[in-house]
C-alpha cells in the first residue's frame, strides 16, 4: 500500500520497520468504530461547510460501502496497511477518488485512534456488565436455594461460627455488585468524546465538537485538546475495574477448588465443567475453576501493561501508546469468558448439605454463642469467653463436643448454666440469631437476596 503520509521521507521506509511500525493485527477489531466514527466526522464536515453536503453525502456513502463489505466479507482487511485507520481512508480513497482525500480534514490519527479506542471499549464494558448481572443473577439464586444449609464459616482457614452457605454465597454477590458500580464509573469517565483534538492543538476550522460527540453518542467532550490525545485513563481504570473482578472470580474459584476437593467435599461440580485425568481414573479436576483463577493472572498483567506503557510519556501522543490496545483488549476477552465459564458451570454445583452440617458440628464453632449464652445468664463477656474456651479444652481432651457434654459438666464448669444451654448451641438457632443487620440468619439473607435483585432490575430499567 502507499503510504498516505508519504511526502517529507526521501527514501521508502525498510519493509521490517513498516512490519514492526504496524498495528492492524490488532486494530482492525476497531474497524466498525472507525468507520461509524468517520461517518460522523463527515457529516459534522459538511454541516459546518467545511467541506458541502455533497461530498460529505459521497464520504458517508462511500463509508458506509466498505463497512457493509467488510461486514459480508467481500473486502478483506490489508494486513499489510499501517493501521486500521490507514486502511480505511486508504480504500475510500481508492473507491471515491478525490473526495475521499478530504475526509481527515480537521482531524489527526490521534484523536481518530483515542476516538475509536473509547467507542470500543464503551461497547465492551456493556457486554461485560451484562455477563456480570448474568454471573450474578445465578450466585443469587444459588444463595437462595441454600439460604438455610448450615456451613462452617472460617477464619484464617479455621472453623469460626456457623453461618448458612446461601449468606457465604451472597457475599460473592457484593463483590459483583460493586463491580458493576465500577464498571458504570468508568463508563461514565470514558463516554467523552476526544475527535476535534486534532493533532494536539485543536484546529483552525470551524469544526463542532458537540454535533460530532452527540451523533456517536458520547455524553461530553474532552475539555483539553491535548488531553484528549494522550489520556488512556479510561482504559487504565477499564483494566483495573477487571482485575478486582477478576479477583473476585478467583477468590470463588479458589473456595470452589477447596470445596470440591475429597478433603471437603462441600460441593459437586458438573461433569460438563470438570475433567479426568489421563493417567488417574479416579480424578475429577475443578479445571474451570483453576483456569479462572490462573488467567486473573493475565489480566493484572494487562492493568501493569497499560500503566507501565504510560508512565513515562510526555505530553502528547507517541507511538509508545500504540501498546495501548492489545492488552485491554486481552483482559476484555478473558473476562467475558470467564464470566461466561462461571455462569455456565455455577448452576450445575451442588452443595453436600450433609457434609456441610457434619463439619460445622465438629468444629465447636458454637463456642462464641455458649459464651453469649453466659453473657445472657449475667457473666462479662470476657469471663464467659474464658469459661467456654475452658469447656472447649475439656471437649478436645475427652474427645466430645459441646452438644455432648451432660448438664453437671456445664454446672461444674459454671452454675448460671441450665438445661436451655443445648438450645443456645444448637446449630441452627446459632444462625438464626444473627438477626443484625447483613447477618447469617434466614431473614437478612433474604432481605439481602432481594435488594441484589431489585438492583439487578434496576440496572434493566424494570
Ligand atoms: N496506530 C496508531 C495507534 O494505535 C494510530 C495513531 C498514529 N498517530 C501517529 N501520529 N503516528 O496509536
Amino acid at each position: 500500500m502507499n503510504k498516505l503520509w508519504a511526502g517529507r521521507s526521501e527514501q521508502e521506509t525498510a519493509k521490517l520497520a513498516d512490519d514492526f511500525n504496524s498495528s492492524i493485527a490488532v486494530d482492525s477489531r476497531m474497524a466498525r468504530q472507525d468507520i461509524t466514527g468517520s461517518m460522523a466526522h463527515a457529516a459534522m464536515l459538511g454541516a459546518q461547510g467545511i467541506i458541502s453536503q455533497t461530498e460529505a453525502a459521497q464520504l458517508i456513502d462511500g463509508l458506509q460501502g466498505i463497512l457493509d463489505d467488510l461486514d459480508s466479507g467481500t473486502l478483506a482487511v490489508d494486513l499489510q496497511a499501517e493501521d486500521i485507520h490507514m486502511f480505511v481512508e486508504q480504500v475510500l480513497t481508492e473507491r471515491l477518488g478525490e473526495v475521499g482525500k478530504k475526509l481527515h480534514t480537521a482531524r489527526s490519527r490521534n484523536d481518530q485512534v483515542a476516538l475509536d479506542f473509547r467507542m470500543y471499549l464503551r461497547e465492551e464494558v456493556d457486554e461485560i456488565t451484562a455477563l456480570t448481572g448474568a454471573l450474578l443473577t445465578v450466585i443469587t439464586d444459588k444463595a437462595e436455594a441454600y439460604k438455610a444449609a448450615i456451613l462452617p464459616g472460617y477464619t484464617h482457614l479455621q472453623r469460626a461460627q456457623p453461618v448458612t452457605f446461601g449468606h457465604h454465597l451472597m457475599a460473592y454477590s457484593m463483590m459483583l455488585l460493586r463491580d458493576l458500580d465500577r464498571l458504570a464509573d468508568c463508563r461514565e469517565r470514558m463516554n467523552v468524546s476526544p475527535i476535534g483534538s486534532c493533532a494536539l492543538a485543536g484546529t483552525t476550522y470551524r469544526t463542532d465538537r458537540r454535533m460530532e460527540a452527540e451523533a456517536l453518542g458520547f455524553d461530553g467532550i474532552c475539555l483539553n485538546s491535548i488531553d484528549g490525545v494522550s489520556d488512556r485513563d479510561f482504559a487504565a481504570e477499564l483494566c483495573a475495574a477487571l482485575s478486582i473482578e477478576m479477583m473476585h472470580l478467583s477468590r470463588l474459584s479458589e473456595e470452589l477448588i477447596l470445596w470440591s476437593s475429597w478433603e471437603f467435599q462441600f460441593v459437586t461440580l458438573p461433569d460438563a465443567y470438570t475433567t479426568g485425568s489421563s493417567i488417574m481414573p479416579q480424578k475429577k479436576n475443578p479445571d474451570m475453576a483453576e483456569l479462572v483463577r490462573g488467567k486473573t493472572g493475565r489480566v493484572y498483567g494487562d492493568l501493569m501493561g497499560i500503566l507501565t506503557v504510560l508512565k513515562g510519556l510526555p505530553l502528547a501522543y507517541n507511538k509508545d501508546m500504540q501498546e495501548d490496545k492489545e492488552g485491554v483488549f486481552d483482559a476484555c476477552d478473558t473476562v467475558k469468558l470467564c464470566l461466561q465459564v462461571m455462569a455456565g458451570m455455577l448452576p450445575g454445583m451442588k452443595a453436600n448439605t450433609d457434609r456441610m452440617l457434619a463439619a460445622a458440628r465438629e468444629g465447636f464453632i458454637n463456642a462464641t454463642d455458649l459464651a453469649d449464652y453466659l453473657v445472657s445468664r449475667g457473666l462479662p463477656f470476657r469471663s464467659a469467653y474464658k469459661i467456654s474456651g475452658q469447656l472447649v479444652a475439656k471437649c478436645i481432651r475427652e474427645r466430645k463436643t459441646l452438644e455432648t457434654l451432660s448438664l453437671d459438666e456445664y454446672k461444674e464448669a459454671s452454675p448460671l448454666i441450665g438445661e436451655d444451654v443445648y438450645e443456645a448451641i444448637d446449630l441452627n438457632n446459632c444462625v438464626n440469631k444473627r438477626v443484625s443487620a447483613g447477618g447469617t440468619s434466614v431473614s437478612s439473607v433474604e432481605t439481602q437476596i432481594e435488594t441484589v435483585r431489585q438492583k439487578l432490575a434496576d440496572m434493566k430499567g424494570e
